[in-house]
């Protein structure tokens, strides 16, 4: 089998051969929150399929494609689509697309997702500003850089203090100040899933963190391994409180189509700003 930097560069020319636009800002769109790709400009549209390497999205409100284009004037490639960990992907896949992104371009990730607020004063449909992270599964083990390290990709031994860049995380608040959108700024906490957490694992995180989701570390993990910046926003779809009503995947995704125009304006108004 090819080894992880071959297959970067195979999916990377599959790509570049079929559009002419060097994307700079990689985008990753979480759990309904798709709909942002619709209005990318020019845009070449790819499904996963026909990118060598990529694996399939399966979950319901995850479409699986990309598309490369222009967004409020930015060159962006944005994800429709991720891959879970729990959906028996592993560690290398699921960040895949991020090495695909950094090798065509893109100095920049953004990636959004919904989550579960640990905060009881927070609601649905605020949106947090990943000011840091806890990848519980990568304490575990379920890492993508175990392995051999490739050094044409990255150091063996990233730091993470510093994941998410401040500079586009000021930018974000400004943005989101003058829209009237409540943007927080938080830990946000990974589990593996499939489940919706116990009351004793939400006990659990919210001690170190304001909201809980089962994506993004492992993706920003890679992205700084590959040097790229990082600016994390969640969707606050459910206020998930150890005491409160059971979490569902309806309301997650209902929440994200109710955010929609706010959460694309917000994005649009960072891509400007950049
Ligand atoms: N827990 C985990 N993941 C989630 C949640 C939650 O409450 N809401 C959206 N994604």
């Amino acid at each position: 089998m090819e080894d992880l930097f071959s297959q970067i560069e195979t999916a990377r020319a599959a790509i570049a051969g079929r559009t002419s636009i060097t994307p700079r800002v990689g985008m990753i769109l979480g759990s309904g929150l798709g709909g942002l790709a619709d209005e990318i400009e020019n845009a070449t549209v790819i499904p996963y399929a026909e990118i060598p390497g990529f694996p399939r999205s399966t979950v319901h409100g995850h479409r699986g494609e990309l598309a490369i284009g222009q967004l409020a004037g930015q060159p962006v490639m944005v994800l429709r689509g991720r891959f879970h960990f729990y959906e028996g992907y592993s560690m290398q896949q699921v960040t895949f697309p991020v090495r695909v992104m950094k090798a065509l371009g893109c100095e920049t990730l953004i990636v959004t997702n919904a989550a579960g607020g640990l905060r009881a004063d927070w609601a649905v449909g605020d949106l947090m500003q990943i000011a840091d992270q806890i990848f519980f599964p990568g304490m575990a083990g379920h890492h993508p850089l175990v392995g051999p390290n490739d050094d044409r990709l990255g150091l063996r031994f990233p730091a993470m203090v510093d994941a998410f860049d401040t500079e586009l995380a000021a930018l974000a608040h400004t943005v989101a100040r003058e829209q009237g959108t409540t943007l927080h700024a938080g830990c946000y906490f990974m589990l593996t899933g499939p489940t919706f957490e116990s009351a004793g694992e939400l006990r659990f995180c919210r001690t170190f963190a304001d909201a809980v989701g089962m994506s993004t570390a492992p993706e920003v993990v890679v992205a700084r391994h590959g040097g790229m910046r990082v600016l994390g926003i969640s969707l606050i779809t459910n206020i998930a409180l150890p005491d409160g009503p059971p979490a569902n995947h309806i309301e997650v995704l209902e929440a994200g189509e109710a955010a929609k125009p706010k959460f694309a304006a917000l994005l649009k108004g960072i891509l400007a700003g950049m």
